[in-house]
């Protein structure tokens, strides 16, 4: 929905490093995997998952990394940005036994998948990797939620080494899912891919976006042409399958092709 609401922050919440959760009390009526579009009118309108939604509240979370997102980390309570939304596709929820595979602070949506899970009847086991400990998060919100859940870095410094899709292996390899959900680093899940031949899954990607509704073409993928804004950013088996370019290179803002 291209509504535009001018709304205030109403909370702020340290996560991580560099990481920051804002909640607005807005009714969002959003699904899992969605995401808004938010500009504070200073320079840009940038896209952001939704983290988690209620009938009164939604929350993003947003790492710092550029320009926009270090203003965005300026902003304190009370202080009113725009948003637009909520855009795209949604995961599909569904009532078996789940696995959800998250990498950094591409793992906040699986969050509000999730709780909608679980009040779905599913029976939820999420794995959760980042690069360090500084960079992982929502670790005690899923763990408050009382889903199966593990974490591992790559720098080890939780005791394990090695990344999500390693946890899901192990996972996959103790009990059979009926449905993988993931959302992080495009590569994280190209390593994930080849191990979920016989099951279903969705990922979420996040490639450049602009407008959000389709209209300027920057976020289509190769071959099938698909807006990942509309037809995206939740894809499903039977479309990942077809992407020529997943995992291999992505557009910027000019719609260059850069190599991962
Ligand atoms: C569907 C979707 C959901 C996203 N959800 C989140 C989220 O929940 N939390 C979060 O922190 N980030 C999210 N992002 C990425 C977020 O939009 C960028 O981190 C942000 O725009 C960076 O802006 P910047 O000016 O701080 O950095 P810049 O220096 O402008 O850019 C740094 C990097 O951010 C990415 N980026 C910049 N502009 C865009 C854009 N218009 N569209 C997509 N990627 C961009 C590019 O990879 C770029 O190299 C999402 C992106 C998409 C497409
Ligand atoms: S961002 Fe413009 S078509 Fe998708």
């Amino acid at each position: 929905m291209n509504k535009r609401s001018t709304i205030k922050i109403a909370r702020i919440i340290d996560e991580a490093e560099d990481i920051k959760s804002f909640v607005f009390a807005h009714d969002l009526t959003a699904k899992p995997g969605q995401f808004i579009m938010l500009t504070d009118f200073e320079g840009g309108e940038k896209p952001f998952s939704i983290a988690d939604c209620t009938s009164n509240e939604f929350m993003i979370t947003v790492k710092r990394i550029g320009e926009f997102t270090t203003r965005l980390f300026q902003k304190q309570v009370g202080d009113y940005v725009s948003v637009r939304g909520p855009f795209g596709s949604s995961f599909f929820v569904s009532d078996g036994n789940v696995l959800l595979v998250g990498g950094g602070y591409g793992t906040p949506p699986l969050y509000f998948l999730a709780k909608e899970l679980l009040q779905n009847g599913a029976k939820v086991t999420v794995v959760n990797g980042a690069k360090s400990k500084e960079d992982l998060v929502f670790c005690n919100k899923f763990r408050e939620l009382g889903v199966e859940y593990q974490n591992i870095t790559q720098l080890g410094c939780l005791g394990r080494e090695g990344t999500s899709v390693d946890l899901a292996e192990k996972a996959m390899e103790k009990q059979k899912f009926d449905h993988v959900y993931a959302a992080g680093p495009e590569m994280m899940m190209k390593a994930l891919q080849p191990l979920l031949k016989d099951l279903e899954y969705e990922f979420l990607f996040e490639r450049y976006m602009k407008c959000a509704i389709g209209i300027c073409g920057n976020c289509t993928i190769d071959p099938i042409g698909i807006r990942l804004c509309v037809e995206g950013p939740v894809l499903p088996k039977k479309l990942v399958e077809q992407l020529t370019e997943f995992g291999k290179y992505h557009r910027d803002a000019t719609g260059k092709r850069i190599e991962f």
